[in-house]
């Protein structure tokens, strides 16, 4: 039911914050120690290599996964499409651990991967939000998002439940490897500030509402740019506002921009940059530059610690590593306000399903 919400995505986008205590809560003791299946666990840790396969959000999710993945537990970490993944397998490690992200847990790109996992014998793990559901039967180990139904089909909850959820994962596995920089991480804290940002951030609706109609709703063409860990974030950010406002946009590693992308900018395309990382954010900030010289119409979306005299949207400071978890939402709600604005049905855009059941 979406209540007085005229749309679920709006309804969906507004649970986030409540998504990440009920993760918390869940998987974390109240003094942070994870509470995760050791067994789960153990044939992580056994393994040489992780191989995160999805597709669409929650492929993006698992871009983010490698990072933490790597970050924390020191595990090599790949991530795949899942449709690519099924016929064209690349050289797998010795031990290989496949991750299965599905909010609906019945993508069928992504189950055709599983059985051929399951035939080879290798371990899996799918992360969910649908218990029993055909990916979360099929494979050796499941763990739930908790986020309760996602019914439009741009997915928002459960990308940022995804994210939260590698990073349990990724802190516990780096402490059962001994690894410093995850027993510093506290995972528990950290995601109460992520809770509270991106309530902030969906208290911002009005600025958000503005901003869709002041840069995006007359476009038919828009960049979101970064680098690292931000580039992962543009690639959604991209994927939402093509996917319910039609417009054509492209998430780009702000660095390869002027290696032929750039041409693209005419007078006023609108080029929105996420500055969260401190060794990226002066290149990114020239990478804007170049892209205003030519005529485009700049905006960024920037972590506090980081932010300038006029930026155009602050979020508040939470570690390097879960900024995306507070990145995404102004890009959800500008991709919502659009859509919203063009009278467009915005959780039912055309030409999709909200589960893609054939290959
Ligand atoms: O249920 P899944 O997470 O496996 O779905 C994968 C994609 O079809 C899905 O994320 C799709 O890209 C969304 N509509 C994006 O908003």
């Amino acid at each position: 039911d979406k209540g007085t919400y005229p749309f679920y995505m709006l309804k969906e986008v507004d649970e986030q914050p409540n998504v990440m205590r009920k993760l918390a809560q869940t998987y974390l003791s109240e003094h942070g120690e994870p509470n995760i299946d050791k067994q789960l666990l153990q044939a992580m840790e056994a393994a040489d290599r992780l191989y995160i396969i999805g597709a669409g959000t929650s492929y993006h999710a698992g871009l983010i996964g490698k990072r933490l993945f790597e970050n924390l537990a020191h595990i090599p970490t790949e991530v795949h499409v899942s449709s690519e993944f099924a016929y064209e397998q690349p050289m797998l490690s010795e031990k290989p651990f496949f991750i299965f992200l599905t909010q609906s847990g019945e993508t069928a790109d992504s189950r055709e991967v599983l059985v051929n996992v399951n035939d080879a014998g290798y371990p899996s793990l799918t992360i969910t939000n649908v218990q029993n559901s055909t990916l979360s039967r099929e494979a050796t180990y499941t763990l739930l998002l908790h986020a309760g139904p996602e019914i439009a089909v741009a997915s928002t909850k459960a990308y940022t439940a995804q994210i939260a959820l590698e990073a349990i994962l990724a802190k516990a596995l780096g402490e059962l490897t001994g690894q410093i920089i995850a027993q510093n991480f506290n995972i528990r804290q950290q995601l109460g500030l992520v809770a509270t940002g991106m309530q902030a951030i969906v208290d911002e609706k009005d600025k958000l509402e503005e901003m869709s109609s002041k840069y995006l709703l007359k476009t038919n063409r828009a960049f979101y740019i970064g680098r690292g860990i931000d580039h992962a974030v543009s690639l959604e950010a991209a994927l939402k506002l093509k996917e319910i406002s039609y417009i054509q946009c492209e998430g780009f590693a702000s660095g390869e921009l002027k290696h032929g992308t750039i041409a693209l900018i005419e007078a006023g395309t609108p080029v929105i940059g996420f500055i969260t990382q401190a060794k990226t954010a002066g290149l990114t900030r020239s990478n804007l530059q170049e892209t205003m010289a030519r005529g485009a119409q700049t905006l960024t979306i920037v972590r506090e610690s980081l932010a300038v005299d006029g930026d155009d949207l602050v979020l508040p400071d939470v570690d390097e590593m879960l900024m995306p978890l507070l990145s995404v939402v102004p890009a959800q709600l500008l991709a919502y306000y659009t859509s919203l604005n063009k009278g467009l049905d915005v959780d039912k855009p055309r030409n999709l399903a909200k589960s893609v059941t054939v290959e």
